[in-house]
């Protein structure tokens, strides 16, 4: 099957060759070269094809004119040869994508090295072209990703050519060899010069420039802040989004520019990631955030995860519930799935991108992400211990009190090796089970009893039963935990489970067994 389309595409070719020469020979007014029609059928690639048209049907009294020309007409059918070399390469590829791991001919294996040092697109550069200073950034990181890329990430991006180049409907491999998959690193700036200190962290803690090339994306224009992101070279590479322009609203909406600013940066920014810089993933940081020492072997170890479970959607940095207080330091190595979709510090696949993206908001796209349209039920995974904390938010930003509270979020210290643990306890099918087991097993006490003169001795953990949304908001102020609802579901919930330490216990607030949807209406 392959092989045949291969040929007809090789066939077409040669006649479009064939038919160019002989037009351009009838223009000068010149026999044309004889037995080049004799190629039309014929299986292509043999070199001497071509060697023979040069010689040998010409007639012997020439003008130089037309020497010259037919030299000229030799370069170009050797770019085209160059080409339909491409074409050939491009089908072995593509083939050996269809079959995995099945027979490398000698053959395939020589085109592979061919295409390995041709110059195709590598995966940092850009399509569209900004400002000069852009453009050279964007070369200088390009590079050292291209040449350290795996032969699989290579693929991968021939596999996105084909698939431009001829239109086929043939769909990338799914599970991609996950150890070196290329992980880049998406910073939203803005105008706040701190960006510099989210630089600092993601910098030194980065295993490989390579694997995890940081793109720092900024909007605003800020001159300052754009020196700063400069002044990293090309450790990082410098994109800005073009349209700076104010975006209409309605007037009660003006106070909220600044959020539709956002959502039109994030557009554009995920775009670039993934159209232009065709990445099959991406994890998203703010400028105002600072990762662990162990942020990047996490998205390593979920990047499999995420891709096998079709009930995630991202896997996220952060825990919402994250304060001192209410984790587990013992624990740094333990994740959860959350239906609350968390954001900073996120991971997402380019697959999602394609379903959101063309029905991304104008604003508010963290409270859009979170509705029932968008989630469709999917969770995130997110862990015990922050793996980002936020530094500081002004301008566009949440309220004091919640700045207040972030503040206190504990950030991960010790390296947890993620990549060396099994992970797949995080899988729907057995998580659920587990999860709903550890949970309706553990004995349900009245939320006074867990308070300080509280009747409880036993090391927990215990379980506090909510029944409605007010109940829900009693027992989490009381207990310290956040109180608000997105769309009926409350932050790092599973199944309506919320999972944390009050006093030293394990405690989870839940709803009654039995428990089948969120109430949207709750928040
Ligand atoms: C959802 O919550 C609202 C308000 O708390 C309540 O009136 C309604 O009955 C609930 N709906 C369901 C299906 O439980």
């Amino acid at each position: 099957m392959v092989r045949k389309k291969g040929s007809l595409i090789l066939c077409g070719a040669f006649l479009f060759v064939a038919w160019n020469a002989l037009l351009l020979l009838y223009l000068w007014g010149r026999p044309p070269i004889g037995r080049l029609g004799e190629g039309v059928g014929a299986e292509p690639g043999g070199k001497e094809e071509w060697g023979v048209d040069r010689g040998k049907g010409v007639p012997v009294n020439l003008a130089a004119e037309v020497i010259r020309l037919a030299e000229e007409v030799e370069i170009q059918l050797e770019t085209q040869k160059e080409l339909l070399k491409q074409i050939e390469s491009h089908r072995a590829v593509w083939a050996r994508q269809k079959d995995v791991g099945k027979r490398e001919t000698e053959d395939t294996k020589e085109v592979k090295q061919e295409v390995v040092h041709q110059p195709l697109k590598p995966p940092l550069s850009r399509k569209d072209s900004e400002d000069e200073r852009d453009q050279t950034q964007v070369k200088n990181t390009q590079k050292p990703v291209y040449t350290v890329a795996s032969d699989a990430k290579l693929e991968q991006h021939q596999a996105i050519d084909i698939k431009e180049d001829i239109g086929e409907g043939n769909k990338l491999p799914t599970s991609v060899a996950s150890p070196e998959v290329v992980i880049p690193i998406l910073v939203i700036a803005c105008d706040r010069v701190t960006v510099k200190r989210s630089l600092e962290r993601l910098i030194q803690y980065r295993p490989s420039p390579a694997l995890y090339p940081i793109i720092v994306t900024q909007d605003c224009g800020h001159a300052e802040t754009a020196r700063v992101i400069a002044s990293y070279g090309d450790q990082v590479t410098h994109i800005s989004q073009p349209d700076l322009s104010d975006i209409r609203v309605r007037p009660e909406h003006r106070k909220f520019q600044g959020y539709y600013k956002i959502a039109r940066h994030y557009h554009w920014a995920l775009n670039q990631v993934f159209n232009t810089f065709s990445q099959s993933t991406v994890v998203i940081v703010e400028d105002d955030l600072e990762v662990a020492p162990d942020f990047f072997e996490y998205f390593r170890a979920l990047y499999p995860i995420l891709r096998a479970d079709p009930s995630l959607w991202c896997a996220s940095a952060w825990n919402d519930n994250g304060r001192d207080a209410l984790v587990d330091p013992s624990k740094a190595g333990l994740l959860y799935r959350t239906d609350f979709f968390p954001g900073l510090g996120w991971m997402l696949l380019k697959e999602m991108w394609d379903e959101l993206e063309p029905k991304w908001p104008s604003a508010f796209w963290d409270d859009w992400m979170r509705q029932p349209e968008q989630r469709k039920d999917r969770s995130c995974i997110r862990p015990e211990i922050s793996r980002t904390i936020t530094f500081g938010r002004k301008g566009v930003s949440l309220g004091q009190f919640f700045d207040q509270y972030l503040r206190y979020i504990k950030l991960n210290t010790e390296f947890v090796p993620f990549t060396k643990q099994d992970l797949s306890y995080l899988l729907k099918e057995k998580y659920d089970e587990n999860f709903i087991k550890e949970i309706y097993s553990a004995p349900l006490v009245k939320f006074e009893d867990l308070q300080q003169g509280g009747s409880l001795r036993g090391p927990g953990p215990y379980r506090v039963q909510y029944s409605t949304r007010d109940s829900f908001k009693v027992f989490a102020r009381n207990l310290g935990v956040m109180d608000d609802l997105k769309s009926g579901v409350p932050r790092t919930g599973y199944r309506g489970i919320v999972n944390f330490l009050y006093r030293g216990r394990r405690v989870f607030l839940a709803p009654q067994e039995g428990w089948t949807q969120y109430n949207v209406s709750w928040s």
